[in-house]
């Protein structure tokens, strides 16, 4: 098998690998599929040390992973967000690391809305007093009270990239003042999208709702604490659909147990899976989906194309569309052979 290009996936959310299998077995690559996201270190390298091309969703791949791959050339995210891959550790030994951008922005735009509507009309508390009360013949709505319009209300975005971007644009039509945090996006993008940079400080004080779209760094890691939810309107809820190490739990907790802010819609969490001790639990203004934004059948499909379309131009010695670690490819110990 000297000679074959071998293929192996690391962890995946799909209910089968057969057609990655028949695809590759079209062009004569070897296929392995393993679900080793809770797997040691030591098992990630045994079962992938002679894999050329990799594919990851959720495990973490550390320096001591890169090092033990032998043969890796790429390693390609099934995703877009990258804080569990040491990116730095792939560039040191040469191996290209890349996401899939594109993906799956539809999807996390959409679901963010869900969220938004969901939470600010309290579809949680509704569905509870029409399963306890309602069919009991209560209809007082005193314990519902109040719900506000969301048009016209301050949507805060905080990070206009692909996906910010794309819900302001999908908002446009319900009336929202938007207010939106993004200091690192070109002004005539934000021109373009008709909105303007306002601090973070601003963002959050003037909203009603506040929707992250942010990825992890070192700026935004745990930057939604306590001291920032205060800044918050008592009436205002929070939404994170980018990933749960942006925000503190605990002191989301503590605002919510407060009354600093009124919700929550969380799709991302600190743990995932969260810790026994996560107090959301039974909280009627908190709506928790389980990292499941990024998720539709076409959305499912789409990158399941993407990563073999990348796969596909590795053979004909092409590197795949998102690097991450553009640096690698200008580095001595870059793996890949690359033909212009
Ligand atoms: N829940 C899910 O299933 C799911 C799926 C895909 C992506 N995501 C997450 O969504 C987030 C956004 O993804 P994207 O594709 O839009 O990324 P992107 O890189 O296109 O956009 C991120 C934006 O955040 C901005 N930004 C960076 N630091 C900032 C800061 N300190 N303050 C304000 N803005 C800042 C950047 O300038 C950029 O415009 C990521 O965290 C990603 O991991 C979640």
């Amino acid at each position: 098998m000297e000679d074959t290009i071998v293929y192996k996936v690391i962890d995946y959310v799909e209910h089968d690998l057969d057609w990655e299998k028949e695809e590759c077995n079209k062009v004569g690559i070897h296929f392995e599929a393993y679900q080793l996201k809770f797997a040691s270190q030591e098992e990630v390298i045994e079962k992938c040390r002679d894999a050329d091309f990799l594919c990851v969703d959720m495990t973490p791949i550390t320096e001591q992973i890169f090092e033990g791959l032998d043969n890796a050339k790429v390693l390609i995210r099934h995703g877009i967000g990258y804080d569990k891959v040491d990116v730095n550790a792939a560039t040191k030994h040469g191996i290209i690391f890349a996401n899939q951008a594109r993906a799956f922005r539809q999807d996390v735009a959409e679901h963010a809305i869900m969220l938004i509507f969901a939470t600010y009309r309290k579809l949680m508390l509704l569905n509870k007093f029409f399963n306890d009360s309602v069919r009991l013949g209560n209809w007082s709505y005193h314990d519902i009270y109040p719900v506000y319009r969301l048009g016209e209300k301050n949507l805060g975005i905080i990070g206009a990239g692909n996906i910010g971007s794309l819900v302001i644009r999908k908002l446009k039509s319900f009336g929202f003042h938007l207010l939106v945090c993004d200091p690192y996006k070109p002004k005539e993008e934000l021109e373009e999208l008709g909105v303007e940079h306002t601090p973070l400080d601003e963002v959050l004080e003037k909203s009603d709702i506040v929707s992250l779209h942010v990825p992890v760094t070192d700026e935004t890691r745990g930057f939604i604490d306590y001291e920032k939810l205060s800044l918050m309107k008592e009436s205002a809820i929070l939404i994170n659909t980018a990933r749960g190490q942006v925000v503190k739990t605990l002191d989301l907790t503590k605002a919510l147990k407060k009354g600093i802010i009124a919700g929550a819609g969380l799709d991302v969490h600190e743990g995932e899976p969260p810790p026994e001790e996560y107090g959301f639990a039974g909280m009627d203004n908190v709506i928790c989906t389980p990292h499941f934004a990024w998720y539709s059948e076409e959305g499912g499909w789409e990158i399941r194309h993407m990563i073999i379309d990348d796969l596909r131009a590795f053979l004909d010695g092409k590197p795949p569309r998102h690097i991450i670690n553009t640096e690698v490819l200008q580095s001595p110990q870059l793996r890949m052979k690359i033909s212009v």
